[in-house]
């Protein structure tokens, strides 16, 4: 779909997220998605690099001495300079460390979404829930971001991640029940009852974790990791290959901390709702898809005794889009 083809008066749904930002619209009834990476590279500027860039229709921003190339396009430069792509968020927020953090995400968003018609677009965007035993400036992260999509002209509001999941994915249990989004910088957990977030938090491990904790114990670089987590790894118990068994460890890492910090969030609240039934249990995020995920997590899950009862664990069959699919809910509600 191009920009021109665009209603400008529906809704939005957006998951600003560490490694991906999606947008989620309604098309005739349906959401349709489109995504950008969260990620960038910038070169020397000159007016030859940027003719060249302009002809072969590269995604780029002229920022001082500098060309930034934003998005799905910073991939294919990283690749062919031998360059890391920078990323402007860190740990499920903006990375305070990184100059170009706020330009670069609202040049993505400039893409995804344009700029508002005129008639004040409703825009509802992804923001972390608080994390579990370490800091993030959330609250910084948020009005950022609210500011960016208010000066594109948008009517923007937040929800958390987890909450957008629920909204997303729970509609057959009337919007009761925990989803855990498993990311890149996050693994954000929600239980809702009737749509009412009850319990909400995060934790500091997801993607990055694994690919940066597995890098370490092998002396691979993380992005190589990373490639090869996403293309060919699976979590079936020991290969005999040290990169699959050292990612498998920081994946049992990731799946003992979230159980153990379910465990304890739910048992701390004081606020638990008397359940009149099981609840359904859904798993999302991109590091929730190598096969063999749902199965590790049910089975780590199996000895704790959470204070609630599960009907199911379920994996969802959008894990990269649930969370905008629920903001846009949010936004037509
Ligand atoms: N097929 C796959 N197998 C394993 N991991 C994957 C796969 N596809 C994506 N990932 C991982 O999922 C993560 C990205 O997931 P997602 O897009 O849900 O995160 P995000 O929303 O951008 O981040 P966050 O919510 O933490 O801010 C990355 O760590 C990526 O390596
Ligand atoms: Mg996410």
């Amino acid at each position: 779909m191009n920009n021109a083809e665009l209603d400008r008066s529906q809704p939005l749904g957006l998951d600003i997220g560490t490694s991906r930002i999606v947008v989620a619209r309604s098309v005739g009834g349906k959401p349709q998605y489109e995504a950008q990476l969260n990620a960038f590279v910038t070169l020397p500027h000159s007016r030859l690099t940027e003719s060249l860039l302009r002809g072969e229709g590269v995604f780029y921003e002229v920022q001082g001495r500098e060309i930034v190339v934003a998005g799905n396009d910073a991939q294919k430069f990283a690749e062919i300079l031998h360059v890391e792509t920078r990323r402007p968020m860190l740990n499920g927020v903006i990375n305070p460390r990184e100059e170009h953090a706020l330009t670069v995400i609202r040049s993505i968003l400039l893409k995804l979404i344009g700029r508002d018609g005129g008639q004040t677009q409703k825009v509802t965007f992804s923001v972390p829930a608080p994390p579990i035993g370490g800091e993030a400036s959330i609250a910084y992260h948020e009005a950022s971001c609210r500011q960016v999509l208010t000066e594109l002209g948008y009517e923007a509001q937040p929800i958390v991640e987890g909450l957008a999941v629920i909204l997303g994915e729970m509609e057959s249990s009337n919007f009761t029940g925990i989803a855990i989004s498993c990311g890149s910088g996050l693994s954000n957990v929600c239980l809702a009852v009737l749509s009412l977030p009850v319990v909400s938090f995060s934790i500091p491990k997801a993607g990055d974790f694994i690919d940066a904790q597995a890098a370490l114990a092998t002396g691979e670089m993380a992005i190589r990791l990373r490639v090869l987590k996403e293309q060919s790894f699976e979590l079936d118990g020991f290969s005999g290959d040290r990169v699959q068994n050292a990612i498998t460890v920081y994946y049992d890492d990731m799946i003992r901390s979230l159980v153990e910090a379910l465990r304890e969030g739910l048992a701390a609240s004081g606020r638990l709702p008397k359940l009149d039934r099981p609840i359904p249990l859904v798993l999302t995020g991109g590091s929730t898809m190598p096969r063999g995920f749902r199965q590790r997590f049910e089975a780590a899950l199996r000895p704790e005794h959470l204070p609630v009862e599960l009907s199911e664990i379920r994996l969802s069959s959008e894990p990269l889009y649930s969370t905008a699919r629920g903001a846009l809910l949010a936004s037509l509600c």
